[in-house]
């Protein structure tokens, strides 16, 4: 893991979230439904994950659609007009299509047509790297605002008849809006990145791209869906978030009795309740909402942080903790002052 920002880089502005926003497609798919069409049950995936429903995106309605909405939403609330962005940013493994960027279909569908828009890939963790890309190109003066999204259709990359995977994920979208921070309005203090590449193999959307091509002989082989080696995953996430979380905190300068808040990656109750025992941090402190949408990947914290700003669960001044984990590996954190 390295500090992001390096001894010798020039200073760079702060920069805060002036906005936020999310989108959850309107289908409701519940665990009863699971039951329906693998060997599951309702016990199983609650007692296992903590998830009781997901969303699922309509068809017709792509990453693209759910990124826009959230966005709408982000830029609504921080006061921004979709022609004034600079800087498009989308967090997915989902994308609309392998290329263009996904990005690119959201600035055609917000109008934001001087902004420059691309993709970021680093799974659960995306939208915590999109963070702190925001906050290095908008601290240094290269773009004067940025509206960053995580945004997934899980949907279509999961396996609906493989019961170890498509119980757990869901669709939607999360965005926020960076500015430059003015004097005492909120900043954000710290984020840092980690990836370990030698573990990519754990979790993958294994065909698709150029290392195997979707062909007329593995099209029926259910290869351009998720697979997990669950246990191993769920180790790996465990340590790294606690150490994400710890190297976060230091960097802001900051102890745990200083976060108001915890937004965690959405992707096994368990996985967090791990952590919580690590940590010096109370389980009612934790924002938690993966009972109603699953794993979203990267649009999870997004998601998260949206329904806690919202619901009044962050206030100006108050210091929140993010984490995230995902497949990479990559792990991320950010220490913000709202
Ligand atoms: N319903 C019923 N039984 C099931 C189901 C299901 N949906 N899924 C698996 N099982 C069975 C297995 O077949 C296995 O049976 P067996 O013992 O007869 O072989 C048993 O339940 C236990 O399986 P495990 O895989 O050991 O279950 P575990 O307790 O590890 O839970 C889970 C599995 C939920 C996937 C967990 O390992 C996990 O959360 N891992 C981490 C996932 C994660 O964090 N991903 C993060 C990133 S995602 C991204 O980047 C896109």
């Amino acid at each position: 893991m390295t500090d992001s920002v390096a001894p010798s880089a020039p200073a760079l502005v702060p920069v805060k979230i002036a906005g936020t926003g999310s989108y959850l497609p309107e289908r409701i798919m519940t665990n009863h439904d699971l039951e329906a069409m693998v060997d599951t049950s309702d016990e199983w995936i609650t007692t296992r994950t903590g998830i009781k429903e997901r969303r699922i995106a309509a068809e017709g309605e792509y990453t693209s659609h759910l990124a826009t909405k959230a966005a709408e939403a982000a830029l609504e609330q921080a006061g921004l007009n979709s022609d004034d962005v600079e800087l498009i940013i989308v967090a997915t493994i989902t994308p609309d299509t392998l290329t263009p960027a996904t990005a690119c279909y959201v600035q055609q569908q917000l109008g934001s047509l001087k902004a420059v828009a691309f993709d970021i890939s680093a799974a659960c963790s995306g939208f915590l790297y999109a963070l702190d890309y925001a906050k290095h190109t908008v601290g240094a003066g290269a773009f004067k605002n940025a509206l960053i999204i995580g945004a997934e259709k899980l949907s279509a990359f999961v396996d609906w008849n493989d019961r170890n995977t498509c119980v757990l994920f869901g669709d939607g979208a999360g965005a926020a809006v960076i500015l430059p921070s003015v004097s005492g309005d909120g900043k954000i203090l710290s984020s840092q990145l980690g990836t370990d590449g030698a573990q990519a193999e754990l979790l993958n959307i294994p065909c698709g791209g150029s290392a195997c091509p979707i062909t007329l002989e593995n099209a029926n082989e259910k290869t351009a869906v998720l697979a997990m080696q669950g246990r191993e995953v769920f180790k790996h996430a465990v340590n790294a978030m606690k150490r994400a979380s710890i190297e976060a905190i230091k960097a802001a300068g900051l102890t745990f009795q200083d976060i108001k808040l915890l937004i965690p990656h959405q992707a096994n109750l368990r996985i967090i309740d791990a952590i919580v025992e690590r940590l010096e941090i109370r389980r009612e402190d934790v924002f938690i909402n993966l009972d109603k949408y699953g794993n979203t990947s990267a649009a999870a914290v997004a998601i998260a942080l949206d329904e806690a700003h919202r619901s009044g669960r962050i206030n100006r001044g108050d210091k929140i903790l993010l984490v995230a984990f995902g497949a990479g590996l990559t792990w991320a954190s950010a220490v913000i002052e709202w």
